[in-house]
């Protein structure tokens, strides 16, 4: 063991408390109910930079706070930003978690708590792994600078502002993010391509109170049928068509060199669907499951909401139905495309009587990152090192708002390495982070430092 190990080994204990500790703090970045708490973890990251000794400040936006830290310059060596973000997704649905959401619990292996896996316990892996390299050696063999955001699972707004007035501050050579998956369990992998989002919510209002259905049913139109037929009319189920007009237009086709690529990966679709507890795959006719997840859009609606939900049947029409609606993009689709071309045709199919909200949730496009970069070989063989195996190069599905972005302003290589499991059920009740994972992670990134350290910085 080296002496970097031997320390993570032994604060082992104190890193899986340091992460309960902010995993307590509720901060659910979507509602305004938990403002304070965003804050709180916002500060308290701030609080942990400092004690490091790291540069640290906390910088206010248009929304939620910004935390940047820089460790002491090392002249001549690569400066490498690393991303993260300290913000959740709402808990709900509350009765399906087997811990309070908010009480991190230790079962199996794992930590059990919203936002162990998404993005806390993989964030704050960086922070522990440049603990033991000022502790054990002093300092840091390269540049680092920390940009955390509480802004990513709702678009990431502050941080594009920040970015376009002060992309100077952010200046690197190297982008690190670990928020995303491992191709398996022991299986690490380097992600070289995301997907993008646009989402939108619709609102249909019909007659100014809940009707009886049999006085008045057949005379006037019915919100939650009327959002039925929209929503219908969005997507061919069968053959897994977005129907939007030019939906398609800007999407690349996946090549058959990417094809084979991706059919070469070790996947278990009966495996994968017994995780999801689901009987058959479903989606776009012609793909695979993870052409599909990865390289192909998608459409979803997330969230479906009309008429009366208690028990037993109640007649009525029902005065409003809304829905919550995403697409998932491949890159080169561009959400305000998708956006303008959703609403004449929503619009169009809105029946008389009804009038139509459609609200633009936003969106964030689509990245690929070229694997041709010294820092990839380099993250590699830290990965490498630190699982005993080496990484597979693999896409994802899910979105991370801001990386495009920062990708193309600061002109720096972008590392996406997921120290997280498909099965972690981010977003999802009883969210865990396997402590083996997480272990793994902070050594992984403690030798990404030294191998990204020996790669020559932009001129
Ligand atoms: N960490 C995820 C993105 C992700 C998921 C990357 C799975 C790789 C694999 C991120 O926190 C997230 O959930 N993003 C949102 C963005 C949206 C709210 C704009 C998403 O993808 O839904
Ligand atoms: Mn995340
Ligand atoms: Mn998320």
């Amino acid at each position: 063991m080296t002496p970097i190990d031997e320390y993570l080994a032994s604060q082992a204990d104190r890193f899986e408390q340091e992460l309960c500790q902010l995993l307590r703090i509720p901060s659910v970045s979507t509602d305004p109910a938990f403002r304070d708490d965003v804050r709180r973890a916002a500060e308290w990251l701030a609080g942990r930079f400092g004690q490091l000794g790291l540069t640290t400040e906390l910088i206010e936006t248009s929304g939620n706070p910004l935390v940047v830290a820089e460790s002491p310059p090392v002249e001549g060596a690569p400066t490498v930003l690393v991303y993260g973000h300290y913000d959740v997704q709402p808990a709900a649905p509350l009765d399906q978690w087997n811990s309070p959401p908010f009480t991190p619990t230790r079962r199996d292996g794992a930590i059990y708590a919203r936002g162990a896996s998404d993005d806390k316990g993989q964030m704050l892996t960086h922070l522990f792994s440049a603990e033991a390299w000022i502790v054990v050696c002093q300092g840091l063999p390269l540049n680092l600078k920390f940009l955390i955001e509480g802004e990513e699972e709702v678009g990431s707004g502050g941080l594009a502002g920040f970015l376009a007035e002060h992309s100077d501050r952010l200046a690197c050579d190297c982008i690190v993010v670990s928020d995303g998956s491992q191709f398996g369990p022991g299986q690490p992998a380097i992600t070289f391509g995301l997907r993008g989002v646009a989402y939108f919510e619709v609102v249909l209002t019909g007659p100014s109170r809940d009707l009886h259905s049999g006085s008045f049913g057949g005379s006037v139109a019915n919100p939650a049928v009327a959002l039925s037929g929209m929503l219908s009319a969005l997507y061919d189920i069968e053959r897994g068509k977005i129907l939007v007009p030019g939906f398609y237009d800007d999407v690349i086709p996946i090549s058959e060199q990417q094809r084979d690529q991706l059919s070469m990966l070790p996947f278990n679709e009966k495996q994968y669907l017994a995780q999801l507890g689901v009987s058959e795959p479903a989606g776009e006719a012609g793909y695979t499951t993870l052409e599909r997840r990865w390289a192909r859009p998608s459409f979803d609606v997330c969230g479906l909401t009309s008429g009366y939900q208690g028990e037993g049947a109640k007649t009525i029409i029902p005065d409003q139905a809304s829905a919550k609606f995403s697409f998932r993009l491949v890159p080169n689709q561009d959400p305000a495309k998708i956006a303008a071309s959703l609403r004449p045709m929503l619009s169009s199919l809105c029946p008389p009587g009804i009038s139509m909200e459609l609200r633009d949730l936003g969106g964030s496009p689509g990245v690929l990152v070229p694997l041709d970069s010294p820092f990839v070989q380099a993250a590699a063989h830290a990965i490498e090192q630190a699982f005993g195996r080496s990484p597979l190069f693999t896409r994802e599905g899910g979105s991370i708002p801001i990386v495009a972005s920062l990708h193309e302003t600061l002109e720096a290589d972008t590392l996406l390495l997921g120290w997280g499991q498909d099965d972690d059920d981010t977003h999802s009740p009883n969210e865990k982070f396997s402590l083996a994972d997480f272990h793994r992670g902070i050594r992984a990134s403690a030798r990404l430092w030294r191998e990204l350290s020996r790669v020559a910085a932009k001129g």
